[in-house]
């Protein structure tokens, strides 16, 4: 994934998010399903879904996202950093987007502050499990690029994006579309926006559209894009059908299936 392209769809939470007020979860644990009885293999499952391992590689070694001109940034190592914070420290950091002595840049942990406690507990328990490899990476650098992004504003902190985004969420379409509401905001929210409106048309990629589209997707259509990447009409969506071959493939049936019934009842409700 290219590392301007991330920072570039990182969206700001328009008027259609809904804030939750408590910050508390749906009443009934929502949560993604435990396919494998095995605490660190869900886990396993979990980060492959919510791109853990696609950013931060198979080994969780970290990956090297400079791009001259912009500034240097890795993906951290997290076998060498995981060892050095407690199980309540490591779920700090990954909620808040901050470490203890800096706040992250590129993490985005606005899609993670709702996890369920259970998912978080076997994300971790994953990540202890995976051996220590490679080096720690330095800290990021800005250069020209991203000095100007973040003066005007397009790339901020993941804190700031925490602070500005944390607590939204998609529209409450109630409680039988709970488990795909919950999926939605931890994965497609990443580029479609927590108010999955997408992003407007712009110069040189095919930006992600409003999520309602899925009204015109059926099922078997829906879960073949999910699956394999291919959408209807047998067409190849770029950034999108890489991310389902790489990430969304891992997703449960039962999980795709909840995730289509949530979208296409956004798409009834509209707001
Ligand atoms: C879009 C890419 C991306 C995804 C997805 C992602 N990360 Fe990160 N993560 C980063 C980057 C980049 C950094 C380094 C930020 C920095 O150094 O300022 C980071 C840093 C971290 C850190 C902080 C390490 C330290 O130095 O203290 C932790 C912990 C972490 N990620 C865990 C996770 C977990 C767990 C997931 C999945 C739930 C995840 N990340 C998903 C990009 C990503
Ligand atoms: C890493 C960014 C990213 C994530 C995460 C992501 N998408 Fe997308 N999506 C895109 C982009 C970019 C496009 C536009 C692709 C194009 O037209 O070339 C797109 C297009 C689509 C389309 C339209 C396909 C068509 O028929 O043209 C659907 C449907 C879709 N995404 C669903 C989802 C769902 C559901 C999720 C979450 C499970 C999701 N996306 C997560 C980036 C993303």
């Amino acid at each position: 994934m290219r590392f301007g392209l991330v920072f570039a769809t990182a969206m700001l939470c328009s008027s259609a998010c809904t804030e939750d007020p408590s910050g508390s979860m749906p009443e009934t644990t929502v949560q993604f399903q435990r396919a494998s009885s095995d605490l660190v293999s869900h886990g396993k499952r979990v980060a492959d879904v919510l791109g853990c391992t696609d950013c931060h590689g198979a080994d969780l070694a970290g990956r090297d996202w400079s791009e001259p001109g912009f500034g240097r940034l890795w993906t951290a190592n997290l076998t060498r950093i995981v060892p050095r914070y407690t199980d309540e420290q490591l779920e700090n950091v990954i909620r808040s987007g901050a470490r203890p002595d800096r706040e992250l840049w590129g993490m985005p942990s606005h899609l993670f502050t709702h996890l369920t406690p259970d998912d978080m507990s076997a994300l971790i328990a994953y990540m202890r499990s995976v051996p220590a490899s490679g080096v720690v990476h330095p800290d990021p650098v800005f250069e020209e690029g991203a000095r100007r992004e973040i003066t005007a504003g397009i790339f901020t902190s993941s804190a700031t994006q925490v602070r500005n985004e944390g607590s939204s969420w998609p529209t409450d379409a109630g409680e039988p579309y709970a488990l795909g509401r919950y999926i939605v905001r931890a994965t497609c929210a990443e580029c479609h926006g927590i108010s999955l409106r997408g992003e407007p048309p712009n110069s040189d990629v095919s930006p992600p559209p409003d999520l309602r589209m899925v009204a015109g997707y059926e099922l078997e259509q829906f879960r073949r894009l999910l699956q394999t990447g291919i959408a209807v009409g047998n067409r190849d969506v770029g950034l999108m059908s890489r991310v389902a071959q790489r990430r969304f493939v891992n997703l449960t049936d039962s999980e795709i299936d909840a995730v289509h019934r949530y979208l296409q009842r956004v798409a009834q409700l509209d707001p």
